[in-house]
């Protein structure tokens, strides 16, 4: 490298990888509380945390999720373990793989151009490769839920099993306001026990408690019933069949659905197919009787909990693994990315991943997108403030501020103590800045006659404290 390189190196300046981002106080005061009233509502649901790794096997995911989904097809993030399989560029081991049978490795040498020793690391990398694992980051976390569900043999527990999440899942979609590559989910999954549509309705109740707790603005949830491994099927060929009729009317993200998954055309945002998507069939008049029955009492149920509804037969969800039961919620100031919660029922995942039979309903919610609805109707806190900035002069008011800091810590207020000396003028400037409610004034006089000067920074009033009268006034009035 040469010299002007490396300073150009040196100089680099980092950044954030596109789509991630640093959440940075005061707001990360906003994502504690909202994080703290989830664990508070879920519990009174009765449910329990539960952490799940960040990555896994990039094929729990595919298995789950579905291999023709945006998020599985295009959207992960993946690596190899152990990364050294990637040494090699993994064309030129799956060309070795193929060609080379390993008891040829030593006659082929020349054929290859390639020196013994050389040519033995590249198979021996080959088989490295074969044997490494392809891992993701977590795109979402019902698929792992599901894994740990059968792992660690809850099935054996009192049925249904109830746990919660949240924390950061990875996606490589193209970023935009609400829409990010690491983003946060606060989710809650139901499983095992019975497919009661009274459990559907209660995760949604939940979820809408828990929305209510934070008065998020402008919710409308919205659900539907996109039935089961005995009607789907018959609703989709007979959907493919409609959609094939007006092929050539549709762009092409849809007509290249027409064949992957027709479901997904009702998704659709083009202006141009809309008129078109409305005169498609709708899988409500298609349902088998049991879906039917299921579908109309959870809405029954939701009724009678009081939650209002909207029914949108156009809403399919992106993930393969639902079933019945499907749901989204949106809040106002999101624009075009305005799904604050996704969920559905998904009996059938936990036998797909190699356990028993289990019924599953679950949701995630985005908490950037509802950090960001909560902020546009303007519920961020102010800059976090500080109870008591200490302002002192002098080595013996110092060793007194350094002990009245920790008194007043211990009593649960939040103190700033500056670690250098500073003039009494301009430490009450710093301590208006930091948007303290007091300040503390030591000096040499103070710290002799054992009274203490508490300054009141709103309207500049001030009085004379003992140390212990000084705790209980500020308990009083904070
Ligand atoms: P999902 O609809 O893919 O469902 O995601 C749920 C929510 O996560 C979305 O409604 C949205 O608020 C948020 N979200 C998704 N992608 C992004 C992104 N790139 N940036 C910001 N927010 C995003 C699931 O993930 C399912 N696991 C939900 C579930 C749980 N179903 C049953 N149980």
């Amino acid at each position: 490298m040469s010299e002007g390189a490396v300073k150009k190196e040196e100089r680099r300046k980092f950044q954030a990888i596109k789509g991630t981002r640093d959440l940075l106080p005061p707001e990360t005061a906003l994502w504690n509380r909202v994080e703290q009233a989830a664990h508070e509502v879920f519990a009174t649901f009765g449910f329990g945390e539960i952490r799940v790794p960040i990555f896994e096997p990039t094929e729990l995911f595919a298995r789950s999720i579905g291999l023709d989904t945006d998020v599985v097809a295009k959207e992960m993030f993946t690596f190899m373990d152990p990364p050294d399989a990637l040494e090699l560029n993994q064309r030129t081991i799956e060309w070795i793989v193929q060609n080379v049978p390993p008891q040829k490795v030593s006659d082929n040498l020349t054929t290859y151009g390639l020196g013994e020793a050389q040519f033995e690391a590249l198979v021996e990398m080959a088989n490295r490769w074969e044997e490494s694992e392809r891992v993701s980051l977590r795109p979402e976390a019902t698929a792992s839920v599901c894994r740990a569900y059968i792992e660690s043999g809850m099935q054996q527990l009192p049925q249904p099993v109830k746990l919660y999440y949240m924390g950061p899942m990875f996606r490589r979609e193209r970023p935009q306001k609400g829409r990010y590559r690491q983003f946060y989910q606060i989710g809650a999954e139901v499983l095992g026990g019975s497919d009661a549509p009274a459990i559907d309705a209660e995760v949604i109740e939940m979820v809408m408690t828990f929305f209510d707790r934070l008065e998020l603005q402008g919710v409308q949830l919205d659900i539907n019933s996109i039935g089961c491994r005995e009607c789907r099927p018959k609703y989709v060929e007979l959907l493919r069949a409609e959609l094939l009729k007006v092929k050539d009317k549709l762009g092409p993200d849809s007509q290249r659905r027409i064949e992957t998954n027709p479901l997904r055309v009702l998704d659709s945002k083009l202006e141009s197919e809309q008129g078109i998507i409305a005169t498609l069939p709708r899988i409500a008049d298609h349902l088998c009787e049991a879906c039917t029955t299921h579908y109309a009492a959870v809405k029954h149920q939701l009724e009678m909990r009081g939650v209002f509804f909207r029914e949108n037969w156009r809403l399919v969800r992106g993930l393969d693994y639902y079933m019945r039961t499907t749901f989204e919620i949106t809040a106002q100031g999101l624009g075009s990315q305005n799904a604050v919660c996704g969920g559905g029922r998904y009996d059938g995942l936990v036998e797909l991943l190699g356990g028993p039979p289990t019924k599953g309903i679950g949701f995630a919610i985005g908490e950037d997108r509802l950090i960001l609805s909560l902020q546009e109707s303007g519920k961020s806190p102010a800059q976090q403030g500080r109870d008591v900035y200490i302002a002192w002069m002098g080595e013996r008011a110092h060793a007194t501020a350094i002990r009245a800091a920790k008194d007043l810590r211990k009593a649960g207020f939040s103190v700033e103590l500056p670690p250098v000396e500073q003039k009494f003028g301009k430490a009450l400037g710093q301590a208006d800045k930091l948007g303290a409610k007091h300040a503390l004034i030591l000096g040499d006089n103070e710290v002799s006659e054992g009274l203490w000067t508490l300054k009141t920074l709103a309207d500049g009033s001030q009085a004379k404290y003992t140390e212990p009268d000084l705790l209980d006034h500020l308990r009083k009035i904070l």
